[in-house]
């Protein structure tokens, strides 16, 4: 097979770690005998450096000729005043918008190799596998804002909508999911307070009770469900839930197996190019230092091989290198414990060798 792939190693550790997942990708196409050709562009802080737009029109344009996205991540305290022009997430939001991703796949996992990196006692958080299903494209994040004056000072408002269409499309692909996985589904809103929330709830049920009878269904407020994330993780299959709910949600979660070093995601839905990328940020406090961790940017490649391309086989080899380097004990010093640790480079090296 051959594919185009768009690297985006953006700021901080970015550039460090996509250069680790170019490498098992480099590895995967070698031992399966595809061909993969991956391009560098420029997104975040280091397009807005370059050119003054964070999703410079040329990087929006070869993304669109891909078949999928690989992103680091993007920001910086460079890029921080809140005064300035743009900011390197305006690039992100709108590269969401623009490829129709609606859909975001945030899977948390434990690993049992890590489990003393846990927070939380081992007998919650073992054996917990949820799939969440973050709304991508509407709500809070995309609806009316701005500002005017007030008795105090100032006033500010950002608008949550959401259209029947836009919750059907993602509970059905949440549902689908689900149906692969243990067969649960739960939607998260906060129905008792928010109109929006009063509509997901009303649509979701709609869908299921009418495509998906078969699944295990139920909803939970938002609050609760920040409770039960760490009192009862394991209950759970599927999470589907909006935008912002979602984005909250999934950094408390991906706390349970340790470390966000270990956590990739999946943006998808147009049936376009995908966006793939690790849950973590820039971490600009160690750039350039070969400390980051790697893995959930190659498992984000993993990932973009079975949701892009359905090569499940190329996407289960990379997994289960993973799997190995962590059950030999190699670990980032994220994950190490205070204890020995390898490099970023060295990480890369390990996989690679893992795959083969
Ligand atoms: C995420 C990030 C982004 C978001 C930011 C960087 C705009 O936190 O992908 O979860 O809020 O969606
Ligand atoms: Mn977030």
């Amino acid at each position: 097979m051959q594919a185009d792939f768009v690297l985006l190693p953006g700021d901080g550790i970015g550039p460090e770690i996509v250069a680790q997942a170019k490498r098992v990708l480099t590895a995967v196409a070698t031992a399966f005998g595809h061909e993969f050709r991956m391009t560098e562009h420029l997104m975040g802080g280091c397009a807005i450096d370059a050119c003054g737009n964070p999703l410079p029109d040329e990087t929006l344009q070869a993304c669109r000729q891909s078949q999928a996205v690989l992103l680091g991540a993007v920001g910086g305290p460079k890029w921080d005043d809140p005064r300035a022009k743009t900011r390197p997430e305006v690039g992100l939001l709108k590269i969401r918008r623009e490829l129709g991703l609606f859909a975001n796949l945030r899977p948390t996992k434990t690993w049992d190799e890590l489990l003393d990196a846990s927070p939380l006692r081992r007998e919650i958080v073992q054996g917990t596998d949820i799939l969440f299903v973050r709304e991508l494209t509407g709500g809070i994040y995309f609806g009316e804002s701005g500002r005017r004056p007030h008795a105090s000072g100032e006033e500010a408002w950002n608008v949550m909508t959401y259209s029947t269409g836009e919750i059907e499309r993602v509970v059905r692909l949440a549902a689908h999911a689900a149906r692969g996985r243990r067969g649960r589904l739960t939607m998260v809103d906060k129905a008792n307070v928010l109109e929006a929330s009063r509509l997901w709830r009303q649509v979701s049920e709609a869908v299921v009770r009418t495509e998906f009878p078969d699944l295990q269904y139920n909803v939970v407020l938002v609050d609760a469900m920040a409770m039960h994330l760490i009192s009862k993780p394991r209950d759970f299959d599927v999470v589907v839930t909006e935008n912002l709910f979602g984005d909250i949600l999934t950094d408390e979660a991906s706390m349970l197996p340790g470390s966000l070093g270990l956590a990739p995601s999946a943006s998808i839905g147009s049936g376009g190019p995908g966006l793939f990328e690790p849950i973590h940020g820039s971490a600009p406090d160690i750039a350039g230092q070969n400390v980051a961790n790697p893995l959930a940017t190659i498992l984000a490649a993993a990932m973009m091989l079975r949701y892009s391309l359905q090569l499940e086989q190329e996407a289960q080899a990379i997994e289960a290198a993973v799997n190995r380097v962590l059950a030999a004990g190699c670990r980032t010093r994220d994950i190490a414990g205070g204890g020995a640790y390898l490099s970023t480079t060295e990480m890369g090296d390990r996989v690679v060798a893992a795959l083969a």
